[in-house]
């Protein structure tokens, strides 16, 4: 395979967090480039990983999502930085699930492969993804406006080593972590594609039988340089300890009268 050969276009996003660049590469396709400074404190190295692990596990469990190359990019004072690109589709029209107002109300109408979509929610419940809430890490795509929209996930970064347990709501094996309404809302529109039990159980199902072989090898899509043993052990144990819970996990929320949307109470 050729090596991808990346370049600056312009600057997109400029956050606290960090920033985010257009760059493209000699074949002409588009890609997203965050990159770790000292000074961007957390967007750092776990990150990085947490995005190729995540990633990985997506892919086995057939959901799709954005390609992930990493990458030395030359930015616009010359410095190299490095990082992740998060490759972009090619299509007429690229938008987020967020952008995507219009088919807010009736989304079953407008986009490919509902029922998986739907069961996005039971992979975030898995890796702890509290970051799908706005719509912005969901990319619509499509080439005809008469065409529904095929769609990729993107921005794994606040999942696993990186996910709110940090954020002392409690140690990660508590039950905070277990009620996922407590913690987790979906975009504003998706409760319109109609969630219930028949949708989620295949993911539920997926989940479940994924062999602890499956999750070394995903876990090994992180270079050493970007995890140590620590936290390879740590996202390890959360994701076997919560592949057992998974089913009581989305039962409950099932069964929880009060799903919330983002911004909506
Ligand atoms: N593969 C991609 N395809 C289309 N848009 C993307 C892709 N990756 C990133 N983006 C766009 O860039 C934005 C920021 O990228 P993201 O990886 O979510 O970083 P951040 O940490 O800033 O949220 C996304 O919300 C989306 O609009
Ligand atoms: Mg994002």
């Amino acid at each position: 395979m050729v090596k991808n050969q990346w370049v600056f276009k312009k600057l997109y996003k400029n956050k606290l967090q960090g920033q985010v660049w257009i760059v493209e590469n000699q074949f002409g396709q588009r890609g997203y480039f965050k990159f770790t400074t000292p000074r961007q404190w957390y967007y750092s190295g776990p990150m990085i990983a947490d995005e190729l692990i995540a990633a990985a596990l997506a892919k086995e469990l057939g959901l799709p999502v954005a390609n992930l190359d990493l990458a030395v990019v030359r930015g616009p004072t010359g410095a190299p930085q490095k990082g992740l690109v998060s490759v972009g589709v090619s299509a007429k029209e690229v938008i987020t699930w967020e952008e995507a107002k219009k088919i807010h109300h009736n989304p079953n109408e407008h986009v490919n492969n509902a029922n998986l979509l739907c069961s996005i929610v039971v992979f975030d419940a898995w890796i702890v993804n509290i970051d799908r809430a706005l719509g912005r890490n969901l990319v619509l795509y499509r080439n005809n406006p008469a065409d529904k929209f095929d769609w990729y996930l993107i921005d794994h970064g606040h999942t696993l080593h990186d996910s709110p347990h940090k954020w002392k709501r409690g140690e990660w094996k508590s039950r905070h972590w277990e009620r996922l309404w407590r913690f987790h809302s979906v975009p504003k529109g998706f409760l319109n594609l109609g969630f219930s039990r028949e949708k989620l159980e295949p993911m539920i199902n997926k989940i479940e039988n994924l062999p602890p072989s499956a999750i070394d090898q995903a876990i090994k899509k992180a270079p050493r340089k970007y995890l140590n043993p620590r936290g390879r052990l740590f996202i390890k144990g959360l994701l076997l300890y919560r592949q057992k819970k998974i089913r009581t996990i989305i039962t409950r929320w099932l069964n929880y009268k009060g799903k919330k949307e983002f911004g909506r109470s």
